[in-house]
């Protein structure tokens, strides 16, 4: 069971398409941004980093296929008009995360800068290109390594109810390896617990309707024999209150898509419940993301955009027969669980204020607030 969301070697990319998860393991090889497009805005590849590391690796693809069949402008100008456009239209495929906007305003400026060096020609503006847009895959795996680190120390030193020294998480949606470059961010504060041998036992939510949940992060979980219990989005309420027999959850840990200055954070819809759910039954409530998440330029959650997805993601679900799972080229089939003509709101995100939040977990660090209630993100 391979849990890498992207494959690449330069000149070479392809995703795990995580439509087919976890019955089916098939990689989409990616040649162009325009591909690379239709596998973020269809959800074969997700999950905030990821989506980000995919949009910029597809376009390194494409520049090396220019630069090796010698169809690349010789004019360095030309070659960077070239990359902002098409990194514009790779931000348009998914509007919340702002992961992607921020890649690809950090590759704009690297291509700007490029452009600037004297003797600078198409070529080694898109070489430059193609060597930063690489590092982002490096480096991602590198940074959760480390908000596993912080998260999984700041949930043992301060969220840790039982005497006995282990916690149980909770999680929303998929912020593991197929949604980064590797081992993950809520996921990955999981993953660190469990590795210090202090994770009693993760809980994921099914989370409806695309079911990362149930899906991936159940399979990943799986995959490294984490003690783990699946639990459908509207059964958190009773864990969190102790009736699957009196068992406690430390913590929730979720990922995000967007951090707004003040706090506020866009994540998978059905996080704010979760935190409004954490706060009643007095569990600590954590967003773990990349420093890159972070948004100064957004004010606060109000100002964030939350991406609306079509009617039949809530109103179907895709999979083999029961029966036929375990075999790979089972057909898969699709089918109603919905009313026929009913109205349907399908929102991908919601906000969670910060008042609910107790730490943003990143790489440099967990924040809290004040003792006035404030996140200081900007320092
Ligand atoms: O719609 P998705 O699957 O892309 O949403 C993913 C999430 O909401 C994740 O929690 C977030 O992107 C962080 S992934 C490390």
């Amino acid at each position: 069971m391979p849990l890498d969301a992207i494959t690449y070697t330069r000149g070479s990319l392809s995703i795990l398409n995580q439509l087919l998860l976890p019955h089916r393991t098939t990689y989409d090889p990616l040649h162009s941004s325009t591909d690379a497009w239709h596998a973020i805005h269809d959800m074969r590849v997700r999950g905030a980093p990821a989506i980000a590391i995919v949009a910029a690796l597809s376009l390194a693809v494409e520049l090396h296929t220019l630069i090796e069949n010698k169809r690349l402008s010789d004019e360095a100008k030309e070659v960077e008009v070239f990359i902002k456009e098409k990194l514009s239209y790779l931000v348009s495929s998914r509007p919340t995360a702002v992961n992607l906007a921020e890649a690809a305003g950090r590759l704009g400026g690297v291509v700007g800068d490029l452009c600037k060096v004297e003797g600078a020609t198409g070529k080694k503006v898109a070489e430059g290109y193609i060597v930063a847009a690489e590092k982002m895959l490096e480096d991602d795996v590198e940074d959760n390594r480390r908000i596993g680190g912080e998260g999984a120390r700041w949930i043992r030193e301060k969220a840790a109810k039982d005497g006995n020294g282990k916690v149980s998480v909770l999680t929303h949606c998929n912020t593991g390896s197929l949604a980064t470059a590797g081992y993950g961010t809520a996921l990955g504060v999981i993953r660190s617990l469990h590795a210090e041998n202090v994770l009693e036992r993760a809980y994921c939510t099914e989370t409806r309707p695309y079911n990362q949940g149930s899906r991936l992060t159940a399979y990943e979980l799986v995959h490294d024999n984490i003690p783990a219990t699946l639990v459908t989005d509207n059964m958190a309420a009773a864990l969190l209150a102790g009736k699957r027999g009196g068992a406690c959850v430390d913590a929730i840990v979720v990922g995000a898509d967007r951090v707004a200055a003040n706090g506020d954070t866009a994540n998978k819809i059905g996080t704010y419940g979760l935190a409004v759910l954490a706060k009643h039954h007095g569990v600590k409530f954590l967003v773990a993301a990349p420093w890159t998440t972070i948004d100064l330029n957004t004010k606060s959650g109000e100002d964030i955009v939350i991406e609306e997805r079509p009617k039949h993601e809530v109103t179907r679900v895709k999979g083999p027969r029961v029966g036929e799972e375990g075999n790979g080229s089972a057909a898969m089939e699709m089918i109603t669980v919905a009313a026929d003509g009913i109205d349907v709101w399908n929102p991908a995100f919601d906000v969670t204020p910060a008042e609910l939040i107790d730490g943003i977990i990143t790489e440099v660090g967990v924040f809290e607030k004040d003792g006035s209630g404030i996140f200081h993100l900007e320092r």
